[in-house]
Order: C-alpha cells, then sequence, then structure tokens
C-alpha cells in the first residue's frame, strides 16, 4: 500500500485545516509524495505552506480533479457549491472518469455528494469521512463509509486515515452519532484540561506546569481505557480509596453535573450535525 500511494496523485479541494491536517501530515511522514499532491483554494492565503511542502497549489479547481485519481473534499459545506461549479471535464461538456472523492465535509450525507459529484463525474466513488484534528500529530479518530467504493478503495482510505490515527468503516447511519463525540471531543476535553488546570493553579501549582500535567492525566487515563481493555468505572474505582481524597473529587464533579454536561454536549453537537444535514439535502 506504501508503495501505491507514494506513487498515486492525490487532490484536495480546499486547501486549509483539514487539508493540512491530512495531506501535509502523509507528506511528512513520507507516505504522498509531495509532487503528486494538488491543493485548490478560493486565495493564495495558503500557497506559502503548499510551496514550502513540494506540492501543488492552485487557484484552479479543475486542475485538482485533472491531476489526481484521488479528491478530498476540504471545503465547508457551505462552499461545495461553488467549488464544484467550476470543475468541469478536459473538453467543454465531458464528464471525468475513474475519480475515488473522499469527504470531510460535516453532516453532508453520500447521497447528496453523489447527486452533486454525479454532474461533473461518471460513476463516482465517494467515501464520505469524519476526521477530527489530534491526526495533525498521528492521533486522530476518522469514521468513514461509502455505498459505491470498491474494496481497493476503503483499503486506501483505511490505509491512509491509519497512518494519523485510527480509522473505522461504520454504517452512514452512524456518522453524525460518532462526529458528535470524535469530530468535536478534542475541544471538549481541551475544556476538561483547561478546568483541571485551573484547578491547580488555584491550589498554588504554575500555570505551565498545570496545563501540561492535566493534559497528560488526559493521555494516561486515555491509554489505560485503551490499553487495558478495562471499564473506565472500574479504572475510577481502583484510584478511590475508601474515605480519600479522590473519591472526595469525584463527589465535588457529580455534584456539579460533569456526567451530564459531557452527555449534553455530545447530544448538542450531534443535534446540530443533524440540523446541518437535513439543510445539505
Ligand atoms: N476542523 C475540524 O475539526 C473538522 C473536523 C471534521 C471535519 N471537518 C470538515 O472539514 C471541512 C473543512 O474545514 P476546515 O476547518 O479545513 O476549513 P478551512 O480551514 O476554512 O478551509 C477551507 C478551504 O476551502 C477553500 N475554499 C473556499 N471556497 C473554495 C472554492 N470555491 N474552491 C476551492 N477552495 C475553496 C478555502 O480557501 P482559502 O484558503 O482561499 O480561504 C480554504 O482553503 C469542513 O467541511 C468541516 O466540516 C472539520
Amino acid at each position: 500500500m506504501e508503495q501505491y500511494l507514494k506513487s498515486t496523485k492525490v487532490g484536495f479541494i480546499g486547501g486549509g485545516n483539514m487539508a493540512s491536517a491530512i495531506g501535509a501530515g502523509l507528506i511528512r511522514k513520507g507516505i504522498l509524495n509531495s509532487d503528486n499532491v494538488w491543493v485548490s483554494s478560493l486565495t493564495e492565503r495558503t500557497h506559502e505552506f503548499w510551496k514550502d511542502l513540494g506540492a501543488h497549489p492552485t487557484l484552479k479547481n479543475n486542475e485538482v480533479v485533472n491531476n489526481c485519481d484521488i479528491v478530498f473534499l476540504t471545503v465547508k459545506p457551505h462552499m461545495l457549491d461553488d467549488a464544484l461549479k467550476t470543475i468541469v471535464g478536459k473538453e467543454e461538456s465531458k464528464k471525468f472518469e475513474n475519480k475515488l472523492f473522499i469527504s470531510v465535509l460535516a453532516g453532508v450525507t453520500l447521497k447528496v455528494l453523489y447527486d452533486k459529484l454525479s454532474a461533473i463525474v461518471i460513476s463516482p466513488r465517494i467515501i464520505r469521512s469524519i476526521p477530527n484534528t489530534p491526526m495533525m500529530i498521528g492521533e486522530g479518530i476518522t469514521v468513514y463509509c461509502s455505498n459505491n467504493a470498491e474494496l481497493k478503495d476503503m483499503e486506501v482510505v483505511d490505509s491512509i486515515f491509519s497512518y494519523i490515527g485510527m480509522s473505522h468503516n461504520v454504517p452512514e447511519s452512524l456518522m453524525n452519532g460518532i462526529g458528535g463525540l470524535s469530530g468535536s471531543g478534542p475541544a471538549f476535553a481541551y475544556l476538561i484540561i483547561e478546568a483541571l488546570a485551573d484547578g491547580a493553579v488555584k491550589m498554588g501549582v504554575p500555570r505551565p506546569l498545570a496545563t501540561k500535567f492535566a493534559a497528560q492525566v488526559l493521555v494516561g487515563a486515555g491509554k489505560m481505557v485503551l490499553e487495558t481493555g478495562r471499564h473506565p468505572g472500574q479504572l475510577k474505582d481502583e484510584v478511590c480509596s475508601a474515605g480519600g481524597t479522590t473519591i472526595t473529587g469525584i463527589h465535588a464533579m457529580e455534584k456539579g453535573g460533569v456526567r451530564g454536561s459531557m452527555m449534553n454536549a455530545v447530544e448538542a453537537a450531534v443535534n446540530k450535525t443533524n440540523e446541518l444535514t437535513f439543510q445539505s439535502k
């Protein structure tokens, strides 16, 4: 697969945060050959960044689709129609063929993507994905689904996202629910880290140390859950000795409604995604 990816031409329609998290991450890891990467954007704002990596930034979306076998759609959902409008086959009215599209657009369904892309490409193979930003450091989570991609496409996508974190193929019906956890979750976790650090600062710990340790607490606890396979409740119980400090802190958290707040946060993010999904139909 490594050899295949190195020699494959990969494009990004939209050169912002997500494109750089995926594309720049893969180029820096040596998975993609930068000379095989094309990136289009509305302005030249990100061109220097892509040029420095050795990729080909352009203002022409057409150039990306023309040159590449795999095309990531990395614009914001409301930008998609404008971006696709500018893409036409080599000859006027001739459509492109044999392209794999990978969308990261929140809430835009496979059906909507197919309807829009089939106007410019004959039988587009489409994968809908939800990555998250920790992929920038190789610790992302990406869920993806498709109803017309070939087995090889699914293997390619799984490999691409596995290089930058965890990757899971899920039914489309689960995409929004998981996105509320994995896509928005890093922001929820940053808030917890900040709050834990604030607590330590209040108790006299210098801010830089407090932030570093609060972050490591989440890394360590997350790895304990993943690597031991034990239930988080069991791991929590193991830290709480009878009448001790931790159970006293846990009681304070429960009084503050942390569990309900976290559940509400995921539910709110999923509801918002469902709303966006509805609007994009
Ligand atoms: N950020 C996250 O954590 C996250 C997580 C999961 C999924 N997503 C999804 O990722 C997608 C991209 O988000 P982002 O944060 O990367 O957005 P972003 O940083 O704003 O990047 C959007 C890019 O699209 C370009 N663009 C705008 N109109 C265009 C057009 N007509 N043709 C070509 N390019 C055009 C912009 O060009 P300029 O550079 O010239 O402005 C910019 O490079 C969204 O659909 C979002 O739902 C994001």
